[in-house]
């Protein structure tokens, strides 16, 4: 099995090092930032001429990617929703031809996400799996699949597939948005021009990461916050997710202007709070983070350097320029490695966490 870890200790450090690499295979040959265009095997311009609004259907880390995906093209004036496939069955919005529905899924096996994407599929939604997995269920039963090539990921915490998954919902979300709307959803020149320069600002931020010491100065608390607005919204529940299945520790993400309306009543100086700042209405998340800081909790800003909320933190994990709507795929490294390190400091058995399982095929 060490063979398999490389140098690393865990898959899991391995995998949250391979990003680079596994964002480079996700984007090549996808992406060409000199003539301005997008390739996407089976989806050429106009595949998606008749979609009027998008429902994507996830689990766990994958729904945060998806809800990535979602609020992107919500941005772009696209109607998209991002919904939790295990409450499909009860509460899905209606679905007619015009819908399209997206299972986001790393293995291709998770009972919930497939129930729901053959429910859409009954109802007759037109289908796509966005999958790392060759020949999975997802990709079979799916009208067509979008294959994330992220390699195989053998920690049950997912990790480099969360970010493969988030570049291809935006490129596929630029394919949709210009079908659709006419118009692509951000500006398509510096959007791909940003992938293209993603593997290698994943590769900065691994390489001059604070996390481990972080991890270290905050070992003693025994719950921790992460807050995000707009495309950090969803960095935030993944920082969380990740943080409490590997550490087993409490840990809770939010929209950062939530905080105020319940959440801040548990903040004291023993709660980090982790505020990600990814270039969208960063004053107002600034001013979420100094009211939690208000009431003792140090806050620890992921941002750039020289950003206005490394004044006001108590510690800094630095990020590139975040002036992108990649900006939070980067955020997210840091807290990947802030919740490696946490839970190596408590020994715990990072690759197999207890009570989880790699696929989730029961419903
Ligand atoms: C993430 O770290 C988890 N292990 C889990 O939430 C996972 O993302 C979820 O079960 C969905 O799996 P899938 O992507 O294979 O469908």
């Amino acid at each position: 099995e060490q063979a398999g870890k490389g140098e690393y200790d865990h898959y899991m450090l391995k995998e949250i090092y391979e990003q680079p690499t596994s964002l480079a295979q996700a984007i090549e040959g996808r992406v060409d930032s000199d003539s301005g265009e997008i390739n996407l095997e089976d989806f050429p311009p106009g595949t998606f001429d008749d979609v009027d609004r998008v429902q994507f259907v996830a689990c766990g880390t994958s729904y945060h990617a998806a809800l990535y995906g979602s609020l992107a093209l919500n941005q772009a004036g696209i109607q998209s929703q991002a919904l939790l496939a295990n409450e499909y069955s009860v509460s899905a919005p209606p679905v007619d031809e015009n819908t399209l529905v997206i299972a986001v899924t790393q293995s291709g096996e998770t009972a919930d996400t497939l129930s729901a994407l053959r429910q859409a599929q009954d109802e007759g939604a037109q289908t796509v799996t966005v999958t790392n997995v060759v020949g999975s269920t997802a990709a079979r039963v799916a009208d067509e699949s979008l294959l994330i090539r992220a390699g195989p990921e053998i920690g049950v915490a997912a990790t480099k597939t969360f970010s493969s998954q988030a570049v291809m919902l935006t490129l596929l979300g630029q394919r949709i948005s210009a079908d659709v709307s006419g118009d692509p959803a951000f500006d398509l020149e510096s959007v791909l021009a940003d992938l293209e320069n993603l593997p290698e600002q994943f590769e900065t931020v691994l390489a001059g990461s604070s996390a481990a010491e972080i991890a270290h100065q905050y070992e003693d608390s025994r719950s921790y916050f992460f807050i995000g607005r707009g495309l950090g919204f969803p960095v935030a529940l993944e920082g969380a997710l990740k943080f409490k299945e590997i550490t087993y520790e409490h840990a809770e993400g939010f929209a950062s202007g939530e905080l105020k309306h319940g959440p801040l009543a548990l903040v004291t100086p023993d709660t980090p709070v982790f505020a990600v700042f990814t270039g969208t209405e960063d004053e107002k998340t600034l001013k979420n983070a100094e009211e939690a800081q208000t009431r003792g909790a140090p806050v620890i800003a992921v941002c750039p350097d020289g950003h206005p909320a490394t004044q006001v933190a108590d510690a800094h994990l630095e990020i590139p320029d975040a002036d992108s709507e990649l900006a939070g795929l980067l955020a997210n490294v840091q807290l990947q490695l802030v919740s490696y390190h946490a839970a190596e400091l408590l020994d715990r058995p990072i690759d197999k966490p207890r009570n989880l399982a790699k696929s989730v095929t029961v419903e």
